[in-house]
């Protein structure tokens, strides 16, 4: 489905250099283009020729290449005429390593579909660096011999590099061995785990060489691209941000999803465009925006502000900015609430939550093992202050980010308990003895045998509990989920499957909850969290003619990787500095996650420290628009079902 736009189309091209769509969802997005792909393959069937396909790793391509592999399966889409040429390949990489893109795409497209394998081009990592150059020219040649791409998949990089074409990039770079930016490497992390092992060079196709394809799709999927796609659809060419000279290609299509889309100014400030088509929340949304442009509280706005910022148009729809102020104000000012359950024997009509039933039954979704806490800590501890039947389960066991060094200790701490109490035998000495030899012996990019996945998915539990026990839970109410979609071993995910869903479904029907809360906060580097929100929506869906699942209602919580706008809060829970400290110990009980967890994402504050930041800034927030000034907030926003 696309989004709706709330400007008018005309008006765009003078903002867009680009043109975009945009999509609810990235699964809706990558669907299309595969259709778009497929049709193309079977034209060129048709009129027996060849199709050039030019493919990208990472994140961006990976649900194209899925339902290119189920049209192959399932509708009998044919590989047999094409020829693949991919952008990059670090360098030096063994093709078999965990990271290499031969094995990305095998693993993803190539080992499943029936292309020949002599039409497979991807820049060899094993080169010798004597050798490179040479190769570079040859696969140039090669590409210009099949008569150029017809279509080539595009993800952007943070740095607004395509390929690896990193910012300093020409317009006529061709295919050459390049070094990483050290964002890129940075981004690269979620692969690696450990910096070092990141490459510092790759081989890329040149701008010019992706600029000679016919087609050209730029995917962007997530809130994390935002930044860096606004400059690429909406600046000034430069080598500086290599995707912008696509700006000059005739027949470029970017794709993206709303939260990519965040930041173009047709979705972020589209009064700055022209002629906008006012609701509610737009409405809302302009006028935080021009209380932070102009520095004052909504309620000091006044008809010049709204005049000389764009906002005219507001002015004569609503009368007056007196008007539009009192209506969001009232607005802004029914989010806050110290009663996220509800408050009981209340008037409800203007508060975030029923006041009905008084006790609810209360079920927190937590993808990874401390989202609860670093993301609700205080409002889960308020719940269950309220008298809430409060249940906590935690949708994945979280093994891929503990430390080799913590399952060694814990190991260490096994031996010795055991061997004090004299309950170890010689058959759990030798067990001991294998997993720890297994640890000293371990490759940077080998993935952990099953019985230390479990040993470090233990050590998240025994976190989770203790963060658990501490918001004040018992035993019963806490669930280990360990969705079998996140046991991979490894950073890359499996995508959803019944089991998961089941184990989904289950738990729903078992609580019958009143309320949901789950994580919405969907920039984390590996993608857990959107999966996991995907497996309580697809819950839900299976569970909608259940009668208690008319009555229960879905929030969403961010806070460890990003905050919810100020205007798109729906509910704000008030945190007093003694809750906040609170808070921060239930997140101390994560200690495999503190000081440097395995995956950091790009942001390298703690945990904990990220959370009281956004916590305090959204307070801020609403002080600044002349609301009352609390110490910390955490924010919610309600799910509409359909
Ligand atoms: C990959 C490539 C890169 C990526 C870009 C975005 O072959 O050339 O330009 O497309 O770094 O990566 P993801 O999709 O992982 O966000």
């Amino acid at each position: 489905m696309k989004f709706e736009n709330h400007v008018l189309n005309y008006q765009l091209k003078s903002v867009e250099k680009l043109r975009v769509k945009i999509w609810d969802n990235s699964q809706s997005a990558s669907t299309h283009i595969a259709q778009s792909i497929a049709l193309a393959i079977r034209q060129k069937q048709q009129d027996g020729e060849k199709i050039v396909l030019g493919l990208a790793t990472g994140s961006s391509p990976i649900k194209i290449y899925d339902e290119l592999v189920r049209m192959h399966r399932e509708e009998g889409l044919s590989f047999h005429n094409v020829v693949t040429f991919n952008l990059d390949e670090y360098y030096p990489i063994s093709p078999n390593s965990q990271q290499s893109y031969v094995r990305f795409m095998n693993e993803y497209l190539f080992d499943h579909i029936d292309i020949p394998k002599e039409n497979i081009n991807i820049p060899d990592g094993t080169l010798e660096m004597t050798e490179v150059k040479a190769f570079c020219e040859a696969y140039e040649k090669k590409i210009d011999l099949y008569g150029g791409i017809d279509i080539q998949l595009l993800g952007i990089g943070r740095t607004g590099h395509i390929g690896f074409n990193e910012p300093g990039s020409m317009e006529d770079s061709i295919t050459r061995l390049v070094r990483l930016d050290a964002i890129t490497r940075k981004d690269a992390l979620k692969d690696f785990a450990v910096e070092e092992k990141v490459p510092h060079r790759a081989i890329t196709m040149g701008v010019a060489s992706i600029m000679k394809a016919g087609t050209i799709y730029l995917m962007a999927w997530g809130q994390h691209k935002s930044p860096i796609l606004q400059k690429a659809v909406e600046g000034s060419i430069t080598p500086s941000i290599p995707s912008t000279f696509l700006q000059r290609h005739p027949n470029v299509k970017v794709y993206a999803d709303k939260e990519a889309a965040a930041e173009l100014t047709r979705i972020k400030t589209p009064w700055l465009i022209g002629m906008c088509n006012w609701n509610k929340d737009l409405i809302c949304n302009a006028v935080v925006w021009l209380s932070e442009k102009v520095n004052k509280p909504i309620l000091k706005l006044t008809n010049s502000d709204y005049n000389e910022h764009h906002l005219s148009e507001l002015i004569v729809e609503q009368n007056s900015a007196y008007n539009i102020n009192i209506e969001i104000f009232n607005r802004l000012q029914h989010t806050i609430t110290g009663w996220p359950g509800g408050k009981p024997n209340e008037d409800d009509r203007h508060r975030p939550e029923r006041a009905t039933p008084a006790k609810k039954r209360i079920l927190i979704f937590s993808p990874h093992p401390d989202d609860d806490v670093i993301s609700m800590g205080g409002t889960f501890q308020r719940l269950v202050e309220q008298g809430h039947e409060v249940h906590v389960a935690y949708q994945t066991s979280g093994n891929v980010a503990v430390h080799d060094h913590d399952a060694v200790r814990f190991l260490e701490f096994f031996t010795e308990f055991g061997t004090s109490e004299g309950i170890m035998g010689t058959e759990g000495d030798q067990r001991i003895a294998d997993l720890q030899k297994f640890l000293s012996q371990k490759k940077s990019d080998q993935i952990d045998i099953q019985s230390i996945r479990k040993i470090k998915g233990f050590i998240r539990r025994g976190e989770a509990r203790a963060g658990a026990r501490f918001c004040g839970l018992g035993e019963k109410q806490i669930h280990f989920l360990d969705l079998p979609f996140y046991e991979t071993g490894g950073t890359r995910k499996n995508p959803l499957g019944k089991e998961d869903l089941k184990i989904m479904v289950d738990l729903l029907d078992k609580i019958q909850p009143h309320q949901v809360y789950a994580a919405g906060d969907l920039a984390d580097p590996h993608g857990t969290h959107r999966i996991c929100l995907d497996a309580i929506l697809g819950a839900f869906e299976k569970l909608k003619t259940k009668k208690w699942r008319k009555d229960c209602w879905l929030w969403l919580y961010r806070g460890a990787w990003h905050e919810w706008s100020t205007h798109e809060i729906e509910m704000a829970v008030p945190i007093s500095p003694n809750e906040l400290f609170k808070k921060r110990k239930a997140i101390f009980m994560h200690q495999s996650q503190k000081d440097s967890p395995p995956f950091p994402g790009d942001d390298e504050r703690e945990f904990w420290v990220r959370a009281e930041d956004r916590n305090r800034e959204t307070a801020q927030k609403y002080r600044n628009l002349g609301l009352a000034e609390y110490e910390a907030m955490e924010a919610f926003v309600r799910w509409k079902f359909d």
